[in-house]
């Protein structure tokens, strides 16, 4: 785990990007894992920017999605797909047919959760992985517990990610309780991963995570093991580490 500290939150974004697009150059077939969510947003930004200044061609990347809320589809303006479409794909050339969000509109969680682990097998490893970390210190929705589920699964969303979220929603009523996710599996076979944490709200979870033991009880934690992991995290999301 390589940890980088940008003094703010457009820095650590500016980072990110900067290994994304490099990733994209490399290798247009890219297969990139996604991630949504407050922090992202300033990442595709800067994708979309040198997308239009004829910097980046997405035109045969594939995408792989971290997760989705179980009932929300395509339309609904608080679904995960509909986050993607409006913050990236339908900025910049990708084709929609190599972009893949769990389905949240299958109500059958077996079926949604194997269909998604066969995308995932079948487009093989993905090569750049970006994370967000949860307050509670998820990784997708893989929320704190006794276990590291390797498979996409269905989850039940903590209270405190349901409170968290809840600023996205009218009500806190209204956040789906459950949601599907890649598994930790998923995760760990990129070959490269990026963790972003951005504010006060993630440093607990950031420390724990880079300094505590290997549990399924935060989640993130299990970086830890992989060889290729970058963390850009800001001042704020430093501050109890330092
Ligand atoms: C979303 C996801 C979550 C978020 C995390 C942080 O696809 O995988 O793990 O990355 O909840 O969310 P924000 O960025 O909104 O603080």
């Amino acid at each position: 785990m390589t940890i980088y500290e940008g003094k703010d939150y457009k820095e650590i974004c500016e980072k990110a990007a900067e290994l994304i697009a490099s990733e994209i150059r490399m290798n247009p077939r890219a297969v990139l894992g996604l991630s949504t969510g407050s922090t992202p947003i300033g990442v595709y930004d800067r994708l979309v920017e040198w997308y239009e200044k004829g910097q980046l061609d997405f035109s045969k990347v594939t995408t792989i999605n971290l997760d989705e809320y179980k009932g929300l589809g395509a339309e609904h303006e608080q679904g995960y797909r509909f986050f993607m479409n409006q913050y990236l794909f339908d900025r910049v050339n990708i084709d929609k047919s190599r972009t893949f969000v769990p389905d949240g509109t299958e109500m059958d969680s077996d079926k949604a959760c194997c269909e998604y682990e066969e995308i995932i097998e079948e487009k093989g490893r993905i090569d750049l992985q970006l994370l967000g970390l949860g307050a509670n210190g998820h990784i997708g929705f893989n929320e704190p517990g006794d276990v590291f589920i390797p498979d996409t699964h269905c989850v039940r969303l903590t209270e405190s990610t349901v409170e968290a979220n809840s600023r996205f929603f009218r009500s806190k009523e209204e956040v789906p309780k459950e949601a599907y996710s890649m598994g930790i599996k998923g995760i760990m076979q990129a070959r490269h991963i990026i963790l972003l944490a951005s504010g006060k709200q993630k440093a607990q979870a950031l420390y724990e995570a880079v300094y505590g033991d290997i549990t399924p009880g935060v989640p993130a934690s299990i970086l830890k093991l992989h060889p290729h992991t970058a963390v850009f995290a800001d001042e704020e999301a430093l501050s109890v580490i330092k």
